[in-house]
């Protein structure tokens, strides 16, 4: 069931002309939660589909353990998948749907009934069993596909966005869910997302993808903190991205705005981007180091925090997340901390 190496070696995929996705290259180790992350288009599911076979590779190899597997039919492989539109037997009830991969491999009544006892268990749906995919939740739906999946005991799950069809209350309590059953299971799994939060909580390692091509792979903290470019920053929440000019070794200057103390190593002079997150912004007390003065345009109502955009001298817009009760037309005194912001090329 388990492995020790999944090797991904240069894997491309083309389309015609278009390179979907570009030698990509990752070791996922065996009892690893890796999440691939990008906006749309960007070629998570290319990735995913070239793992599960559906799709053949135009480069690259893919090995298990160190042989070959980018060769073999989907069903080979010994993986199993989970698709964003569930993909269940409408004419077929949970218990069946649980059951067909197992039938399709001719595995003996007594064995078979016995996994799908324990898979529905696992996701819940014992008492579901009798009912029909049309008579169940989205979030049972989810599981059953789930149940479906993991039922075959794969050696890989692959997750292609399985949340994205559910209302928010149901993502979060799925996300647990799938966490929890890949520990518990021990499993092996990828799972493609374009949103940064469920990858940040769920995954081991992130891969963050553009256009076929990594920008950053890391643990969620190195992400996070550390984000590779001014793309990643944005996909992490560095929403504030701003054109400035160094002007000294720590000094960044544009719209209006002077920063000091910050330092990034290579980028001395001309322009660059500084990124910081809406919530290191304050309401600054006076005037001193690293403040600007900005006009509040939009305040939205986030419970005890005001998500608020204000417009720099410059006419860019600063985008800031406080405790603070501000309202349109105010002239506020925004204070962002040295260390918060980070500097990249443009
Ligand atoms: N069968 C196909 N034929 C031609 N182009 C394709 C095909 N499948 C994907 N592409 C293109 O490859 C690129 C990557 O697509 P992919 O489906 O991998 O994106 P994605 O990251 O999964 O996006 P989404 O979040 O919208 O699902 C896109 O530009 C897409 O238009
Ligand atoms: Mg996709």
């Amino acid at each position: 069931m388990s492995f020790a190496e999944l090797h991904i070696d240069r894997v491309s995929r083309a389309f015609g002309e278009h390179i979907a996705l570009r030698d990509l290259e990752l070791t996922i180790k065996g009892g690893e939660f890796v999440a691939l992350l990008g906006p749309s288009g960007c070629g998570k599911s290319t990735a995913l589909n070239c793992l599960a076979g559906l799709l053949p590779l135009t480069g690259g190899q893919i090995l298990l353990d160190g042989r070959r597997i980018d060769t073999l039919p989907p069903e080979k492989r010994g993986f199993g998948m989970v698709f964003q539109n569930y993909a269940l037997f409408p004419h077929m009830s949970v218990r069946r749907n649980v059951a067909f991969g197992l039938s399709m491999r001719k595995v003996a009544r007594a064995e078979r009934e016995r996994r799908v006892d324990e898979a529905l268990r696992l996701v819940q749906l014992t008492d579901h069993a009798t009912k029909f995919p049309a008579q169940l939740s989205g979030g049972q739906q989810q599981r059953v596909a789930i149940a479906r999946a993991i039922v075959l005991e794969p050696r890989l799950v692959l997750m292609d966005e399985p949340l994205s069809n559910l209302d928010a209350a149901l993502r979060l309590e799925m996300r647990s869910e799938i966490r929890r059953l890949h520990q518990t299971l021990g499993l092996t799994t990828v799972y493609v997302t374009h949103d940064q939060e469920e990858a940040l909580a769920l995954a081991d390692r992130l891969v963050v993808l553009r256009d076929g091509l990594v920008q950053q792979i890391g643990s969620p903290e190195e992400v996070y903190a550390h984000p590779a470019n001014r793309y990643v920053a944005g996909f992490m929440g560095y929403r504030n991205l701003l054109p400035v000019t160094m002007s000294t070794q720590d000094t960044v200057v544009g719209n209006g705005f002077t920063l000091a103390g910050i330092n990034r190593d290579g980028l001395t002079e001309g322009g660059a981007v500084a990124a910081f997150r809406p919530t290191d912004v304050t309401v600054a007390d006076a005037d001193g180091e690293n403040t600007v003065r900005a006009a509040v345009e939009i305040v939205e109502y986030h419970g005890r925090e005001q998500a608020v955009e204000a417009r720099l001298p410059g006419g860019e817009p600063l985008h800031v997340r406080t405790e603070s009760r501000l309202a349109p037309g105010d002239e506020v005194l925004f204070h962002v901390p040295r260390e918060r912001v980070l500097v990249f090329a443009p």
